[in-house]
C-alpha cells in the first residue's frame, strides 16, 4: 500500500480550534497541505491560520460554524462551493461528551451530541465523497473512540455516537477500498485535551491520557497503511481486546464500575 499522498492536497478539519483537529492542522500544513479550519472559537482559527500559513507558506480558509445548526453543514458546503474549493482530505474530529446518569441529562444536550457526533460527519462525507471518488483519490478520517468499543455507562449517548461513527466509517470504508479514497475510524483513548472540561467529570477519563500529538502521528501512519480503524496507544488496543475474553454482562458490570460518578449511591452492583 501506497502511503497517503498529500502533494497539492486540500484539508476540511471540524473542530480545528483545539485538541485533536488543532494537531491534525499542524500536522497537516507541516505536510504542505492547504486547509479549511472549522469550529464557533473565531480567535482561535484566526490565530491558528495565521500561524500556520506564516510557518508552512500553506493556504488557510477558517469557517466559523456552530455545528450544532440544523443547516450548518448546507452552510459549509455552500462556503466551499463560493470559494471553489474541493476537499480532498475530510476529518471530522469535532465532537463532544455528555457524561451522567442518562435520564438526568438533559435531552437536548444528548440530542445535540448525536447530531454534532453522528449526523455532521454523515452529512459533511456525503457532500465531499462524491468529488473524491470522482478524482479517484481522497481520505475520510472520522474521529471515534474507544467509548464506541463497547457500551459505556454514565457515557450512553456518547459511547452510542461513537460506535455509529466507527461501524459507518468502516462501512465506507469497504465500500471505497477500490475505489481510491481511504476511510479511517480513529479510536483515541484518553487524550490531553479541553475535551474533559467540556465533560466536567474526571471519572469519565479511563487510563493515562495520550498527548495529542501522539493520536494524530498514529492516525497519519495508519492512513498512510490505508487502515479501516486504528486505536492510539498498547494500553487502549489492550483494553478494548477485553470483550473477547468476556461475557457482554460482565463486561458492562466492568464498565459501569469504572465509569460510575464518585458520587453515586448505588453501590449495590458488584463485579
Ligand atoms: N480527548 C479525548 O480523550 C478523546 C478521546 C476519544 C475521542 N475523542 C474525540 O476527539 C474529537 C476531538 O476532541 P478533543 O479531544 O480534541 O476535544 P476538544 O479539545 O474539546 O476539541 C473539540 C473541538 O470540537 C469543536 N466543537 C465542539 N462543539 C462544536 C460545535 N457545536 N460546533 C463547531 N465545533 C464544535 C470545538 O471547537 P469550538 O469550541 O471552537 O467550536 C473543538 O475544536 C471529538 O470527536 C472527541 O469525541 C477525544
Amino acid at each position: 500500500m501506497k502511503p497517503f499522498d498529500y502533494t497539492g492536497k486540500i484539508a476540511l478539519i471540524t473542530g480545528a480550534s483545539s485538541g485533536i483537529g488543532l494537531t491534525f492542522a499542524e500536522h497537516l500544513a507541516a505536510r504542505g497541505v492547504s486547509l479549511i479550519l472549522v469550529a464557533r472559537s473565531q480567535a482561535k482559527l484566526e490565530a491558528l491560520a495565521d500561524r500556520l500559513t506564516k510557518k508552512h507558506r500553506i493556504t488557510t480558509m477558517i469557517i466559523i460554524q456552530d455545528l450544532g445548526e440544523p443547516d450548518a453543514c448546507k452552510k459549509i458546503v455552500a462556503k466551499l462551493k463560493e470559494a471553489t474549493l474541493s476537499p480532498d482530505l475530510l476529518i471530522n474530529n469535532a465532537g463532544f461528551a455528555t457524561y451522567g446518569v442518562f435520564d438526568e441529562i438533559p435531552l437536548i444536550r444528548q440530542k445535540e451530541e448525536i447530531y454534532i457526533n453522528c449526523i455532521v460527519p454523515i452529512e459533511l462525507t456525503h457532500a465531499l465523497l462524491p468529488a473524491m471518488l470522482k478524482r479517484g483519490n481522497g481520505a475520510v478520517i472520522n474521529v471515534a473512540s474507544t467509548a464506541g468499543m463497547q457500551p459505556d455507562p454514565y457515557m450512553a449517548i456518547y459511547g452510542a455516537t461513537k460506535a455509529f461513527l466507527l461501524a459507518f466509517s468502516e462501512a465506507l470504508w469497504a465500500e471505497n477500498r477500490q475505489r481510491g479514497v481511504r476511510v479511517l475510524a480513529l479510536c483515541p483513548g484518553a487524550t490531553e485535551t479541553a475535551f474533559f472540561d467540556v465533560v466536567n467529570a474526571k471519572e469519565a477519563s479511563v487510563g493515562k491520557r495520550m498527548s495529542a500529538n501522539a493520536v494524530v502521528i498514529i492516525a497519519l501512519n495508519a492512513l498512510d497503511k490505508n487502515r479501516n480503524y486504528i486505536i492510539s496507544g498498547c494500553n487502549n488496543w489492550l483494553l478494548g481486546q477485553l470483550q473477547r475474553f468476556v461475557t457482554r454482562r460482565r463486561l458492562l458490570i466492568i464498565a459501569e464500575k469504572m465509569l460510575r460518578p464518585n458520587t453515586h449511591s448505588n453501590k449495590g452492583l458488584k463485579l
